[in-house]
């Protein structure tokens, strides 16, 4: 099928790619790299040209992998997948599930002998979608077990493998969520600082012409046109899962990470099957890797401060204030508050909520 490559109106592209999806759903083994010139094409934010596919806005690297991994990525019972929408936590995760798993070889008391003195999180624990798409993901097959994997990529998208059984041969999934509107303004700042690397990687997946005004992307946003985006949808997914199979889904929230880092850590580690002992406890191993991984000491490693990570990203991107709220420094109430009727409206009947855990789930 032919395309013009010519944007559409949201609705318009959710009925067009309900249609182009339905005929792929029906056959997995699709190649998507072959449909992919006739999906619904979309300005996104950031910037790039986003198609639409199984209900969510993708970047053409994204839906490569997506075809791609689902013939070649071979998952292990030990694996231990990291999952987020961007913006809500991922480098922090990385970073503290990088140094609770691997605490025996890299105690996190050497100080600049540990890999995170070095290396971004990002370096340490690669995301699946950003995998040389010609290897056949021979990369990931190098990994020795457990292997620590990451993805923005959405529940419902990811290779079968993973999320298609119930024994636990697919491996773990650890995902964590941040309030929209805090995702929102974190996207913002990250976009104003990536502006011409985020250009070239443009290139991958083909960039909107405009650079949006904070009015603009936050229209995108609400209209879920961002990557991997709507946040709500991705969220409810990966929520659902984590309800329906508890011993392969953790659900974190970054709100309450930032609360109880402490807390939020052993219980990320009892998950990874790597629980602290009551002796590394009390030796302060949980405090010196909360404080390893803490904002302030990561954001201010000459590694984060003048590196650059995949895609030619700078890892200083990474790192701004990371804290709850921020949304009201950047966005109108009646911004705020438009947000939240799209979020109240996706996620009506789910259950699910943003921000901190309710008294009663924690
Ligand atoms: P802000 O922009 O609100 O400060 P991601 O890692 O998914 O790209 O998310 C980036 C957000 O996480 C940024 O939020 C960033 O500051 C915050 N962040 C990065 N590292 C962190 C850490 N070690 N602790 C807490 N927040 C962190």
């Amino acid at each position: 099928m032919a395309s013009t490559g010519a944007p559409m109106s949201a609705g318009a592209a959710v009925e067009k790619e309900e249609a182009v999806a339905s005929a792929v759903i029906a056959n997995p083994h699709a190649d998507l790299a072959e449909i992919m010139p006739s999906l619904p094409t979309a300005p996104g934010f950031p910037p790039y040209r986003l198609r639409r596919y199984g209900g969510f806005w993708h970047t053409d690297l994204y839906l490569k992998f997506i075809g791609a991994s689902h013939a070649c990525f071979k998952p292990r019972p030990t694996d231990v997948l990291l999952a987020s929408f961007p913006k809500t936590g991922t480098t922090w995760l990385k970073a503290l599930a990088f140094s609770a798993l691997n605490r025996a070889a890299h105690p996190p008391s050497v100080g600049a002998d540990h890999p995170l003195h070095r290396n971004s999180p990002h370096d340490l624990v690669r995301f699946l979608e950003l995998a040389d798409q010609d290897d056949d993901g021979l990369i990931y097959e190098e990994i020795p077990s457990p292997r620590l994997l990451a993805t923005h990529v959405p529940y419902s998208l990811l290779p079968r493998g993973i999320t298609g059984t119930k024994d636990g041969s697919g491996g773990r999934i650890v995902y964590v969520c941040r309030d929209p509107k805090d995702t929102f303004v974190s996207f913002w700042h990250y976009h104003e600082k990536t502006t011409a690397t985020l250009q070239r990687m443009a290139d991958v997946g083909g960039a909107s012409a405009a650079m949006p005004t904070f009015e603009e992307a936050f229209e995108l946003f609400c209209q879920g046109q961002s990557v991997a985006g709507p946040q709500w949808r991705h969220t409810l997914e990966y929520w659902e899962a984590s309800r329906r199979s508890p011993d392969q889904g953790l659900f974190l929230r970054y709100e309450d990470m930032l609360l109880d880092p402490s807390g939020s850590l052993m219980k990320l580690a009892a998950f990874m099957a790597c629980p602290f002992s009551p002796e590394e406890e009390a030796a302060g191993v949980v405090r010196d890797i909360v404080e390893l991984c803490s904002l302030g000491t990561l954001k201010g490693l000459e590694v984060n401060r003048r590196g650059s990570t995949m895609l030619g990203l700078k890892n200083e991107a990474f790192f701004r204030n990371g804290t709850v709220g921020d949304w009201s420094n950047c966005m109108t109430p009646a911004m705020a508050a438009r947000l939240d009727g799209i979020v109240a409206e996706a996620l009506q009947g789910s259950m699910l909520t943003f921000g901190a855990s309710s008294k009663d789930e924690v």
